[in-house]
């Protein structure tokens, strides 16, 4: 199961009271996210016109002359200026200067140097790094830096100095729930470089789908996949394709738990005889590998063997998480195997299983990256321990010696809101107490999306611009707190990521257009502005789901957060101030709540929603109602607060799997008429 956080109430709680979300004074001219280590703006501007060329000096190599070419593309994708993407030889004559000090690693590491240096003066802009990996991020720099003032599009003067504070800034991708083909995979990489991410971590089986052609075992992709898989072509397409953009590619084979769609093909790894089909359920199922055979080793050994030819990084992820010891303990043989090796429950089993997995990983020179289930004092001190369940798990394994990444607080899936990821900091809770040593251990983080809930369509909606927000708490120094401006910046970030091909906003409009046949979305569209989807797991529990349930009703048409109900909470925060706007909104949601019904009832897949409508439009009204008395400056009667406080109740249950996202601003408007001010 997922980690429960807390609700979503209590997330928009942690945002109000987080400090600086108000009033804060936003640095000057700062459009970058992940904001850079140190930025000394400068006077002037470089104008971006269509004579905007780019010249490489010092090292090179064919992804430098692609990232020179690209950017130029970009640039005209964002400027609508038609250019030349040639590079230009003359250093004198280009707009970009682009020195590159040496070669990165032939794989890239966790080790890379991603630093640079960018200076923008009226006459040139000049990109430095000692790798291709720090340029590419520079690069990104420069791109988001161009703004279009008064004279045109142009760049202003800055000096730039930037590094990261995390070396592994990563974001996972669950493709077993729900199939993700490569071309989805390949825009969500751009999206990563945009935000300087640099490890795509690849969830590539589980109960429900193993995503991989293997040669080796070609049972594994043919039987477990229901025909949707990776060839190996792809696969190498796509690390290709993330190399190009300074992202690593780590493997996730999850084992021995999570892995049914293994056993369809090959029985005899599993633990109890089967037979077995893939998994549409979802939740924690109990098949697992028998860690007991030796024929499991020597199929694990040749599958690895072939995997770590395709994928190339220096980490391979194990998974380990959620180990079921039921098959175990109806397993005989595997039973009478733990006494005879003194083994006390399941858990000393899977140590077991890691420590041979362990070394067959060592073989092909892979070290071992696993889910904080792994940890064991068997283990090596140079695995890497991924916390999910918390944060304590991570600062125990740092003081153990382990070295971790965390995503407890980076599940995309919880449907939390950015401000709640933002303030989750892999040095913070439990590791703010460790040694200076300790907390060198924790080389950053991970976004993960699991895909429940999820598919091809929606998911760029789910996981941006949110990702944004976490790729900026892992590349930016710690004192980068700002909510207010963090927000301002990930609006800006959102549209950069469309021009690179992600679906985030257009998306959900398309999917409010199917559900709406052929009535106007428009107005489905003012009701779901103010709702937000419940977080995966409460769904699951409140519906039932399996892996090919069709994500189709507004629920999945619904991003995870509510801008309109999140600028709401910022007027109602000094309604004194805003009289007139909360007025306005308010109306036009009731107006909404009201308008929309019809259009519900005509649509089989929107009926669920019409109690969603008349609650907006009630919550609505009472907001207004409570306007009337402040603006009389009247106590409002016992009665009527007794009345519209049992409705915000009503209306804070959740329908069809939504919530209502303006309530807790209606109610604090309640809360004021009561007291009369
Ligand atoms: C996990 O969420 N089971 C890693």
């Amino acid at each position: 199961m997922r980690p429960s956080l807390s609700s979503r109430q209590i997330g928009v709680l942690l945002l109000v009271l987080m400090p600086g979300f108000l009033g804060s004074v936003r640095a000057q001219g700062d459009n970058l996210m992940p904001q850079p280590a140190k930025v000394v703006h400068a006077q002037g501007r470089l104008e971006i016109s269509g004579s905007f060329r780019v010249a490489l000096e010092g090292y090179e190599e064919p992804r430098l002359r692609a990232a020179g070419e690209r950017i130029v593309e970009r640039l005209a994708r964002q400027t609508a200026i038609p250019m030349n993407s040639t590079l230009e030889t003359d250093p004198a004559k280009a707009a970009l200067v682009i020195r590159c000090d040496h070669a990165g690693g032939l794989v890239q590491s966790v080790r890379e140097d991603e630093s640079y240096t960018l200076e923008v003066t009226s006459r040139q802009a000049r990109l430095e790094a000692a790798t291709p990996v720090g340029i590419l991020r520079g690069m990104e720099t420069f791109l988001q830096l161009v703004t279009l003032d008064a004279q045109g599009f142009a760049v202003p003067a800055v000096n730039i100095e930037d590094k990261p504070r995390f070396p592994w800034r990563g974001f996972m991708i669950d493709v077993s729930r729900r199939w993700i083909p490569a071309p989805v995979i390949k825009r969500n990489l751009d999206g990563m470089a945009a935000v300087k991410l640099n490890v795509l971590h690849w969830h590539l089986s589980d109960d429900q789908g193993f995503r991989v052609e293997s040669r080796r075992f070609p049972k594994l992709h043919e039987m477990g996949s229901d025909g949707h898989y990776y060839t190996q072509e792809e696969i190498r397409d796509v690390i290709a394709y993330a190399r190009e953009r300074g992202i690593r590619v780590v493997p996730e084979f999850d084992m021995p738990g999570h892995a049914t769609s293994w056993f369809v093909g090959y029985p005899e790894i599993a633990s109890l005889p089967g037979p077995y089909t893939v998994d549409r359920t979802l939740g924690i199922r109990d098949p697992a590998m028998d860690p007991t055979r030796e024929e499991v080793y020597t199929f694990l050994d040749a599958f690895i063997g072939e995997m770590t030819q395709l994928f190339p990084d220096e980490y391979f992820h194990i998974g380990g998480d959620e180990v079921r010891a039921k098959h175990w303990s109806e397993s005989p043989r595997i039973q009478e195997f733990m006494r005879q090796h003194g083994m006390k429950d399941h858990r000393d089993l899977q140590a077991y299983f890691n420590q041979r997995l362990l070394v067959i990983l060592q073989k092909y020179g892979r070290k071992m990256v696993g889910w904080d289930e792994i940890l064991h004092p068997e283990l090596p001190k140079d695995i890497v321990v991924q916390s999910w369940r918390g944060q304590q798990s991570l600062a125990e394994a740092a003081r153990r010696g382990y070295m971790g990444i965390l995503s407890w607080g980076y599940y995309l899936d919880l449907m939390q809101p950015a401000s709640f990821h933002y303030g989750v900091d892999p040095l913070g809770g439990g590791a703010a107490r460790l040694s200076e040593a300790e907390k060198a251990r924790i080389l950053g983080g991970e976004a993960c999306i699991w895909t429940e809930n999820v598919d091809m369509e929606n998911i760029d909606a789910a996981d941006w611009p949110l990702t944004a927000a976490i790729a900026e708490r892992l590349w930016s120094p710690a004192q980068v707190q700002d909510v207010d401006s963090m927000y301002r910046r990930l609006a800006m970030v959102s549209r950069q990521l469309e021009w690179m091909g992600l679906t985030q906003r257009i998306s959900p409009r398309l999917m409010l257009e199917r559900l709406a046949g052929d009535s106007d979305p428009a107005v489905l569209k003012r009701l779901d502005e103010v709702l937000a989807p419940l977080n995966c797991d409460v769904r699951r529990r409140v519906h039932h789901y399996t892996s090919l349930t069709p994500l189709n009703r507004l629920v999945d048409a619904t991003p995870p957060e509510s801008d309109a109900a999140r600028e709401f909470a910022l007027l109602v925060g000094h309604w004194q101030a805003n009289k007139l706007k909360i007025r306005q909104q308010l109306s036009r949601w009731k107006r909404a709540g009201a308008e929309v019904a019809p259009l519900l009832q005509r649509s089989a897949l929107l009926q669920e929603d019409l109690p969603l409508a008349e609650n907006v439009s009630a919550v609505a009204e009472a907001g207004l109602e409570a306007l009337d008395y402040l603006e009389h400056a009247e106590a409002a009667p016992d009665a009527w607060v007794a009345k519209q406080t049992a409705l915000l109740d009503r209306a804070s249950q959740p329908q069809a799997e939504l919530w209502i996202m303006i309530v807790p601003s209606v109610r604090e408007l309640l809360k004021a008429a009561e007291a009369g001010k």
